[in-house]
Parts: structure tokens; sequence; C-alpha cells
């Protein structure tokens, strides 16, 4: 008889713009049997506008609450895969949300985050900007946040979804 797989009941999957958080969590979700969620899709779900739009009209801070409101309520959800926004980890009540599930942080070179995020016109922190130098001040400022807030790191450069999904899973197994 086949082994039962055992996984922890909710994984947080954590990381920069760009990494691929979302991508990778409909991949891990789907080969968990696992409902995907993510906390930018349910911000704009909620809200009825898209991000850009709400740090247009709220600021930042108001995006801030926003994230904070809906990390609280997944979190405490189940059977689930959460892909959160990059900046999550910067508020004490969301680093103590997250330790509610099995975090994840998806990591990738700074080459990497600055092409996948190349035409990007969704992420406001992103635009009219150096993205390159923005995306490196972000990193250093969170990378050790990521680093510290995570149960395993997952390095994502030059991997498919499927590959890094799967080795999210090995790993979960041996933790
Ligand atoms: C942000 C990341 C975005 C989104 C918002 C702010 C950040 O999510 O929450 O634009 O501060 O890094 P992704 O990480 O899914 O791009």
């Amino acid at each position: 008889m086949l082994p039962v797989m055992k996984t922890p009941e909710n994984i947080f999957l954590i990381g920069p713009m760009g990494v691929g958080k979302s991508t990778i969590g409909r991949q891990l979700a789907s080969m968990l049997h696992k409902e995907f969620r993510d906390t930018d899709h349910e911000i704009e779900s909620r809200t009825g506008v898209d991000i850009p739009t709400i740090f247009d009209i709220e600021g930042e801070e108001g995006f801030r609450k926003r994230e904070a409101t809906v990390l609280d309520e997944l979190t405490t959800d189940t059977n689930l895969v959460l892909a959160t926004g990059g900046g999550i980890v910067m508020r004490e009540e969301n680093r103590k949300a997250l330790r509610r599930g099995f975090v994840v942080y998806l990591a990738a070179n700074i080459d990497t985050l600055v092409e996948r995020t190349r035409r990007d016109k969704n992420r406001p922190l992103l635009q009219n900007t150096d993205k390159r130098k923005k995306l490196e001040e972000l990193m250093e400022l969170r990378d050790p946040i990521y680093r510290e807030e995570a149960d395993i790191i997952v390095e994502t450069d030059g991997r498919s979804a499927k590959a890094v999904a799967k080795e999210i899973i090995d790993q979960l197994q041996a933790a």
C-alpha cells in the first residue's frame, strides 16, 4: 500500500514580487488537492478594483490595512495554499498570522525578479522608477525577514513552477 502523504493543513508562500508565488501556488495546490488563494486577488475581489487603484485612492497605508485584514481571515481557513503579497512580512501582526501555517520562502536573484517584472503595470511600487534599484532596496530590507519567518526556503531561479512545487512537497515531507 502507498504511504499516506501527510502535509501541513495550510501552506503560506512568501517572497518578493515576480518570484512566481501565484503560479507556483496554483501548481502546488493542485498537486496537494488543496484550495489556492492569493491575498492580492482577495483584496481585488472584495473591493472590486485593482491594486493600483487602491494605492491611488487610499495610499500604500490603506492597502496594507486591507492586506492585514485579509491575511488574518485567510490564515484561519483550512486546507489552503496561500500566495501572499511581497510586502506582507513587514508588519508584525502579519508575521504572527503567518505562523498559523507552514511558511515557504520562494527565493530568486535580482536578475530573475527584474526579468519577471519587466513589463509589469500592476505593481505600484515598481512604476515610474528604476525597477532593479527598487527591487534591490526592497530585497535588502525584506530578504532577512523572509528567511527569519520561513520554515523552508526554496530557490526558483531557472526552474519551472512544477519543479519548484515538487521540491516544496519533498521538503515538506522531510521537515
Ligand atoms: C507588493 C507586492 C504585490 C502587491 C503590492 C505590494 C510589495 O504583490 O501586494 O503591489 O510590497 O512587494 P506580489 O508580491 O504578488 O507582486
